[in-house]
Parts: C-alpha cells; sequence; structure tokens
C-alpha cells in the first residue's frame, strides 16, 4: 500500500522515572523578533544560541525573500544584506507561521512600504492584528487589506504616544512590531500598555545594541527616540523559558528530579513558586535550575494566566497536564487566550478527568492515566500531551508531532537523555 506519510509521531513507553539533567535551548520566542530586528540595518547582524526549529527555518526563507543572506550552522547565525530588496512576506511562508507579522514594522521603518500576508487563525482561536495596525497607522502609516495581504506605506513613520494593551493586555508581538518600526521613526515614541515579557526585553537589549535609544525597557511603558540608523551587532538570545518550564512539569509530574542547565530562572519566578507550593523542592543557581519532586506529595494547586511576570499562557496546557497527577481539584483559569483549550480532550482519551467551566479548567487529579493515541493540535497542547504520556501506564502514540517540532529543539534526543522510553518514528495521515 502507498505510504502517504506527512509527518512523524513519537511513541512513549510511559509510567518513567526522569534522573539527569538537560540543556536548555534559546528562546524561540526571542529569535524570531531578534532575526527579523536585522531588516532594520544593511550591516551584519550574527546571532548566537538560535535554536534549530521549524519556526526558524521558515523565517530564513522569509528573510532571504525580503533581501537578507542566512548562513546558519551550530546555534550560530550570521545575516548579511544582500541588496535585493523586496518587501513582500508572501502567503505560501506567512500561513506557516503566524508570527512572521512582525516583518511589518522593521520593513516599513526601513523601505517604507510593506506587503504582507495577513496572518491566519490558528488551534486556539482568530489571533487578531488589530493592535498592531492601530501602531503603524498611529506612526503614520497608511494600511489596506486586499486579496489576503495587509499593504502598507508610509513616507515617513512620526513617533507618537499610543496604548497598546487589549482586551486580554499587552500584545507581545505587537510590541514588537511597533518598537522596531518606532527606533527609525522621527521623535519621541511612548508606547503605553507594552508587553514586558522577557523575550521583549531581549529584542529591547539588542536594538540598543545596535544603536536605538530605548528607556522604560522591561516595564509596560517604552520610550524609544528615533534614531538615523541602526548599525550590525553580535548578540545572544535568551535561554527558552517555556521549554523550561516544560520540563519542570515532566519532572513533576513524574516525582523525579533532574537538572535544567543553561536556563534563566529569574524568567520563571512564578513558575518556579508555584511548583515550591505543590511541594517540589527547588534550588536555583544563575543558570540552573534542579527540581526534586519526590520529596513530598505534591498537593493541587489553582493559578491564572496573565502576561509577564505572572504564569504564562504557554504553560497553561502544560500545568494541566500535570494536574492531572496530582490527587485533588486543581483549577487553572486562562485570561490572555480564552480558546486555548485543544489539549482537554486528548488528555481526557487518556482518562483524565478534566472540565471546562467558563475560562477555567477543572482537573479532578489522581485518577491512572493510560497510554493512548493522542494528537497534538498546536505547540503547546502537543507538549502537554508528552508531560502526560511520560507517566502514563502503557504505549503513547503522540501524532502531528511537526506541531511540537516548531518549538522544541530535539524534544526526543532530550526526553530520552532523562529517562523516557521515546522512539520517533514516521507517520500515515490516512
Ligand atoms: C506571543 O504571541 C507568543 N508567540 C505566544 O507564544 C504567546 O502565547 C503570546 O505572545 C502571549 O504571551 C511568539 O512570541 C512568536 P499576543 P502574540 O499578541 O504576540 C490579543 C507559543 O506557544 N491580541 O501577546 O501573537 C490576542 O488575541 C506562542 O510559543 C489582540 O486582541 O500574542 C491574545 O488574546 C503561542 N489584538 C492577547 O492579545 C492584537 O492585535 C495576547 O496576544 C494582538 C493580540
Amino acid at each position: 500500500m502507498y505510504k502517504y506519510t506527512i509527518d512523524s509521531g513519537y511513541t512513549i513507553q510511559g509510567n518513567n522515572k526522569l534522573n539527569g539533567s538537560v540543556n536548555i535551548s534559546g528562546s524561540k520566542n526571542a529569535s524570531l523578533p531578534l532575526m527579523v530586528a536585522s531588516i532594520l540595518t544593511d550591516e551584519d547582524v550574527v546571532l548566537n544560541n538560535i535554536p534549530n526549529l521549524l519556526d526558524v527555518q521558515v523565517l530564513i526563507r522569509i528573510l532571504s525573500k525580503l533581501g537578507k543572506d542566512i548562513s546558519y550552522e551550530n546555534d550560530r547565525m550570521v545575516i548579511k544584506s544582500n541588496g535585493d530588496l523586496c518587501s513582500e512576506a508572501p502567503y505560501e511562508l506567512v500561513k506557516k507561521m503566524r508570527g512572521s507579522i512582525i516583518v511589518l514594522g522593521p520593513l516599513l521603518a526601513k523601505r517604507k512600504c510593506c506587503k504582507v500576508s495577513y496572518p491566519g487563525g490558528c488551534a486556539f482561536g482568530p489571533r487578531p492584528i488589530d493592535l498592531h495596525i492601530k501602531g503603524i497607522e498611529a506612526l503614520g502609516a497608511s494600511v489596506n487589506m486586499e486579496g489576503g495581504y495587509i499593504n502598507a506605506e508610509a513616507t515617513s513613520l512620526v513617533g507618537t504616544t499610543m496604548n497598546l494593551s487589549g482586551e486580554f493586555g499587552p500584545t507581545v508581538l505587537g510590541t514588537d512590531n511597533i518598537m522596531m518600526a518606532a527606533t527609525l521613526a522621527s521623535g519621541k515614541t511612548i508606547i503605553e500598555g507594552a508587553a514586558s515579557e522577557p523575550e521583549c526585553t531581549d529584542l529591547a537589549n539588542m536594538l540598543v545594541q545596535m544603536g536605538a535609544k530605548i528607556s522604560g525597557i522591561g516595564t509596560n511603558r517604552l520610550e524609544i527616540d528615533g534614531v538615523s540608523k541602526l548599525g550590525g551587532i553580535e548578540y545572544t538570545v535568551i535561554p527558552d523559558r517555556i521549554e523550561a518550564g516544560t520540563y519542570l512539569a515532566m519532572a513533576a509530574s513524574s516525582r523525579s528530579k533532574i537538572t535544567l542547565n543553561s536556563v534563566c530562572s529569574t524568567h520563571l519566578e512564578k513558575v518556579i513558586s508555584l511548583l515550591k507550593d505543590m511541594g517540589c523542592v527547588i534550588e536555583t543557581s544563575e543558570n540552573s535550575i534542579l527540581i526534586d519532586a519526590s520529596k513530598n506529595e505534591l498537593k493541587p494547586f489553582n493559578v491564572e494566566t496573565l502576561p509577564y511576570p505572572e504564569f504564562p499562557t504557554d504553560l497553561q496546557s502544560i500545568f494541566t497536564a500535570l494536574a492531572t497527577s496530582i490527587n485533588g481539584v486543581s483549577e487553572i483559569k486562562e485570561s490572555v487566550f480564552p480558546d486555548r483549550f485543544t489539549h482537554i480532550a486528548e488528555l481526557n482519551r487518556m482518562g483524565s478527568d478534566i472540565k471546562l467551566h467558563e475560562t477555567t479548567i477543572i482537573i479532578n487529579g489522581g485518577k491512572p492515566m493510560t497510554g493512548a493515541d493522542v494528537q497534538a493540535s498546536d505547540l503547546r497542547a502537543g507538549a502537554a500531551l508528552l508531560v502526560a504520556a511520560v507517566v502514563a501506564k502503557g504505549i503513547s502514540n503522540v501524532h502531528r508531532i511537526y506541531h511540537i517540532e516548531r518549538g522544541y529543539e530535539k524534544m526526543e534526543t532530550k526526553m530520552r537523555s532523562i529517562g523516557v522510553n521515546i522512539v520517533k518514528k514516521e507517520d500515515d495521515i490516512l
């Protein structure tokens, strides 16, 4: 029979205890804006600690179309300008990664025009970009939508004051977009209600080292004084706090003791304090975290996802999986993406008892989980299934793992290195 294979799957023999240590990769959500910031200069940009992910590979192709020559190996990326300046981010690439919308601001600032495919939604909702559009129009751009594309142009960008918070709080990529555009605008731009996630801070720090004038970094109010040009840079991206949180949850749910290396524990303060409240023993140093979840009976927890520095929405599905291993009723209220629940049905296929009341997930944990065939629907929902599969009795087959590989570098190798019985194999679509 003809094998239709579009994807791979992970097969995991559950009921594992973990041990040893795992190295955390560079942050996906910081790498993407740092790569895009190269549009703002004609000089070389060298980025270290960039993880080799599907999203990074897609963005390399987009930047190559926008006039950049990129070489990338062993987590080191060199981005050069080749002078062939196209200003269109095409549908066939943007549809693969909606985060590519952040080329809008830099292209406008550097080339005064751009055409960017309107990003689609994803598995957990429409993913609007109204705040991005509001920001670039505030800077003086004229924008129209036609044929699924955003056409924007501006004879010049002029600094102004704006608020980039919406119904669900600040926008991370919206802040990145407008901050980058404002670095080359004339005059002062003040962004009230800016996102203060570590990934935004990492971008701001790099822009300053390229010659930008930004104050209020790390706060919800950024002030950017426009400059005439930005120079090249060599910069190292921060560690991935969400990857780190994923391995912490894996250790907690399997009642194991592991060490995370090359991690920034200050980016995970709320996550670490929640794990300690549950009963995990955690020791942190400058770039490592030791978690020991074998000492105490873990207690159920209540948490709400909110903008940084509160508990991150990207760990909501993963901590839902963790809660299924803890006796008692835990509750997680999702207040950033009100449709981010596709993992619940898949976890319930493994035997969990999870209900949804409005945007609060209620997990009646402690029931034995059994291995099953389950399907990843997005990056973090897929990661949640892996956390559950590590603990479940029997074999789990996690399908459509390209979602997971968008954001987790060498996941199979790293999980095997801490004791998980995991194999990657081709997967049929039929
Ligand atoms: C970034 O997405 C991250 N992605 C997401 O991580 C993360 O979940 C999210 O920030 C929140 O922390 C990248 O950095 C590539 P938002 P972003 O704009 O910027 C609403 C992952 O798993 N909103 O901060 O697209 C929006 O609907 C990904 O790594 C508007 O209403 O998210 C949401 O409810 C998933 N209008 C809230 O704001 C807008 O114009 C926060 O979204 C923009 C956003």
